[in-house]
């Protein structure tokens, strides 16, 4: 099948890539390959995406083509719909990061509102059969009630990343109504791995501990996250992809289930379904590294949560999906990674 993964020099949509070219697909990548953290790890994603598909392709047709520009520009959007016919879309582009938002709100309304409504408007136009977008566990923003469930409440977030989140969430059903669309929201949770993000506090306390800085811990440490292995995260996001959503028959518009829906619409969690403290995670990461860090405990900060914890049971009963990575394996594949690549190995 013929693939666009929009993000795809990102995190997730580098390994989202990876594995469908090694499963034989074709790929066809969009990403701006903006500055909000290193260009360089986004340049050797890239280079690595290259490089699967070369190993993969045995015949004349390209099997990756990448093109270099943002979603909000429509007439890349329009060229890019029009020089390809894809089967699938997963559309992983956005402006991430909470505290980000608070400094810098316009980049979210330019990738995460007309960016994405450049998304819909070309997967109507050319009548996608499954547009698979992420969102985020931020969206349950103020909610106590744990494990977050697909069906709970989401009218309190507390950052506008997450406010742009939950508007594509309704943007996408609307259009899944008024088109006949077929789309799926992500919810990601805390997403960690190799290759993964600097500006996420794993890789900030990886860098800190080993240059002897301190690391900031807020609430006193008093967190919960459910972290998720990267390779988790992508075997759900390309079989949800890959199944695009029907309507629900059984829909109750007078007792209505905020997941599903009469149109082509639903939403998923996808988190490791065992929160930690963020104590425990600091402790792991000590321990691989085998340094110590220094900890500055700081008050809680503007925009965060204090616990994310997803139900799963929805993806679970759907596509028999769990996550298989303990937070102990997963960190000890990221800390491998970061020490054969990162930058200050080279520097000491
Ligand atoms: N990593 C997580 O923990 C997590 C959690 C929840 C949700 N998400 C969401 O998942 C998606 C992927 O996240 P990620 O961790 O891979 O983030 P990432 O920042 O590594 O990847 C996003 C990519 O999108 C690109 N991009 C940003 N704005 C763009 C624009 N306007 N046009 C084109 N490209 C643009 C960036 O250059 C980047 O390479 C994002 O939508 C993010 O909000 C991630």
């Amino acid at each position: 099948m013929t693939y666009l993964v929009t993000g795809a020099a990102g995190f997730i949509g580098f390994f989202t890539a990876c594995r469908l070219l090694e499963a034989g697909h074709t790929v066809i990548g969009l990403d701006s390959v903006n500055n909000y953290y290193r260009t360089d790890l986004k340049e050797r994603r890239l280079a690595i995406i290259e490089e699967t598909a070369r190993k993969q392709n045995s015949g004349h047709e390209k099997n990756w083509i990448f093109y270099r520009g943002g979603i909000e520009d429509k007439g890349l959007i329009d060229t890019v719909f029009s020089g390809h016919t894809f089967d699938r879309v997963i559309h992983l582009a956005a402006q991430a990061g909470v505290r980000y938002s608070i400094e810098n709100p316009y980049a979210y309304s330019v990738s995460n509102l007309d960016g994405f409504l450049n998304i819909l408007e070309a997967c109507r136009a050319s009548r996608i059969a499954h547009l698979a977008f992420a969102s985020s566990s931020s969206v349950y923003g103020m909610n106590k009630k744990v494990p977050f469930s697909e069906t709970d409440p989401v009218d309190h977030p507390v950052s506008l990343y997450a406010a742009t989140k939950r508007a594509n969430e309704l943007m996408a059903h609307t259009y899944s109504h008024l088109y006949g669309i077929s789309v799926t929201g992500m919810r990601f949770f805390t997403v960690y791995g190799p290759w993964g993000r600097p500006d996420m506090a794993y890789f900030k306390f990886a860098d800190a501990i080993m240059q002897g800085k301190p690391i900031d811990i807020y609430n006193n440490g008093d967190l919960l996250r459910d972290f998720t292995y990267i390779e988790d995260i992508v075997k759900a996001v390309i079989i949800i992809a890959d199944n695009p959503a029907r309507a629900d028959t059984a829909f109750d518009p007078l007792h209505p289930l905020a997941d599903r829906s009469s149109a082509q619409f639903r939403l998923y969690n996808i988190g490791n379904n065992h929160p930690e403290k963020l104590e425990t995670f600091i402790e792991i990461l000590e321990s691989l590294l085998g340094k110590q860090a220094k900890k500055k405990y700081l008050p809680m900060q503007a925009g965060d949560v204090y616990v994310t914890a997803a139900d799963t049971s929805a993806l679970e009963r759907d596509f028999n999906w769990r996550p298989e990575t303990s937070l102990e394996r997963g960190l000890e594949q990221f800390i491998q990674w970061y020490k054969e690549t990162e930058p200050w190995q080279k520097s000491l």
